[in-house]
């Protein structure tokens, strides 16, 4: 689902001979749940920027799905990064003064052509049920909790049926407990199909992976399993 092949990141064109990346080889299958763990700096966020087709400006090869990115054309790209890839970040990035079901909805208002689900209000609606929010469904994100705000910001994530969710720091806004039932929540998603990959500091967060990446000073220097 995922391929990249000795990728690097510089940030700055006139090649001052730093790089956020410096060769990254990964690959990530159809159904995996992988975490990506690494010191403030070490790159987590420029991989999956990458990734996420948020940023082409790289050397080396990125796949995803079967498409190499570079290769793309920028309507192909966005196509991409809008039905087949959900995004998940820590300040969740919701609007305030809509409810629950509209923020969810958010990205059919804002997709070109043709909505990828028939009924995004439906979609909307069962999803936000599915996560435990069926009593939420007209509330607006400042009365809801960060652990509510997040599974909303999820179910946005969800609305298009993608097929890979990329999680940046989701838990990084959220007590221990309810960043406990934020994994739990990825680790169903998991289960039901989706493949999910989520950055994060936070060692408890990686309890929950069959598989670690560990990234430092822009290279991978551990992919297994945990101990
Ligand atoms: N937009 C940018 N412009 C210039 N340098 C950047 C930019 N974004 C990241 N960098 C640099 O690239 C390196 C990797 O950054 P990245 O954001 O990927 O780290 P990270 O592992 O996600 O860190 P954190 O845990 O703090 O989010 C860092 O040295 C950072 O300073
Ligand atoms: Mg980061």
């Amino acid at each position: 689902m995922i391929r990249l092949t000795d990728v690097k990141k510089s940030y700055r064109r006139a090649a001052t001979g730093e790089y956020a990346l410096r060769g990254v080889s990964l690959a990530i299958e159809e159904g995996e749940l992988v975490v990506i763990i690494g010191t403030s700096g070490s790159g987590k966020t420029t991989v999956l920027n990458l990734v996420g087709g948020l940023d082409r400006d790289y050397e080396g090869q990125v796949e995803v799905m079967g498409h190499d990115l570079a290769k793309l054309s920028d309507r192909a790209l966005s196509d991409l990064r809008n039905r087949e890839i959900g995004f998940v970040f820590q300040h969740f990035s919701l609007l305030d003064h809509l409810t629950a079901v509209e923020n969810v909805m958010l990205p059919a208002r804002f997709a070109k052509g043709k909505p990828p689900v028939a009924d995004p209000r439906a979609r909307a609606i069962e999803t936000l049920t599915r996560l435990g929010l069926g009593d939420k469904l007209d509330s607006r994100p400042t009365s809801l909790s960060g652990g509510q705000k997040q599974r909303v910001a999820i179910a946005r994530a969800l609305l298009f049926k993608p097929k890979l969710l990329l999680c940046d720091e989701p838990t990084g806004s959220l007590d221990s407990t309810t960043g406990e039932q934020i994994i739990q929540t990825f680790q169903r998603l998991n289960a039901e199909g989706y493949t999910v990959v989520i950055i994060t500091h936070e060692a408890r967060v990686s309890d929950a992976a069959e598989r670690i990446i560990r990234l430092e000073d822009g290279q991978i220097v551990d992919d297994g399993r945990p101990a």
